[in-house]
């Protein structure tokens, strides 16, 4: 079985290309991340950690018709409101909500030809993965990515929120102690500033089909 990780900061373009890609191949696809934006949702209304921690590593993760479910149920906007994205990066930092989300996506990921995209899915989570992409952006450019999705959905705010958001995700994801956001050591480091979603795709398809011969 065949895996590919995508790795990269918020708004790099991760979801959108890691589909893509996963849709060309015909992979499946998973989006760590919102793993950890259910634990998020779990933290917000669990009463205190003992609580918490009790109820993520009782939940249990699926992909049904490509979409990630929690105990059954789809996930969908609820894990995407700038209320998780305030306070997904804290939980996340947590050692132990680490291990049981990595635990699970790996058991997700078992046996399946499989796009998986996150923070540390190349260094951490799948170090033997065939092949390795890590995506980068300009910040602004990130920023600008992600006020365009809240906006497509109605969520009203301001374009310094979001940098603020990004800024302050990308600080914590990256100095945290236990598997800080990082390129693998054998990742492609492929930036996606000032190109398009197709353009994307299309590039890293030939790259990704010649790594997957050798593997
Ligand atoms: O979509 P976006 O890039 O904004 O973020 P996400 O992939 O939905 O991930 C949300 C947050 O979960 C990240 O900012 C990290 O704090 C955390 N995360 C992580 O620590 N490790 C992963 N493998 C995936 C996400």
């Amino acid at each position: 079985m065949k895996q590919i990780t995508i790795d990269g900061p918020a708004g790099s373009g991760k979801s959108s290309v890691a589909q893509g890609l996963a849709k060309e191949l015909g992979f499946e696809h998973l989006d760590s991340g919102a793993l950890y934006r259910s634990a998020a949702l779990l933290w917000l209304h669990a009463k205190g950690e003992a609580e918490f921690l009790e109820r993520l590593s009782e939940a249990v993760f699926s992909l049904r018709d490509g979409k990630l479910c929690m105990n059954g149920r789809k996930l969908g906007d609820e894990i995407r409101t700038p209320e998780i994205g305030k306070v997904v990066s804290k939980v996340a930092e947590m050692p132990e909500v680490r291990k049981i989300i990595t635990q699970k996506t790996r058991m997700l990921a078992n046996g399946k030809n499989i796009v998986v995209e996150g923070r540390d899915i190349g260094t951490v989570v799948l170090p033997h993965a065939c092949v390795k992409i890590f995506l980068t952006a300009s910040v602004e450019e990130r920023a600008k990515r992600r006020y365009a999705q809240y906006r497509a959905k109605g969520i009203d705010l301001e374009l310094e929120d979001v940098v603020k958001e990004i800024e302050s995700r990308d600080r914590i994801d990256s100095t945290r102690q236990v598997a800080p956001l990082k390129a693998a050591e054998d990742a492609l480091i492929f930036n996606t500033d000032s190109l398009s979603l197709e353009e994307v795709i299309c590039e890293l398809k030939k790259i990704v089909n010649e790594k997957l011969k050798k593997c």
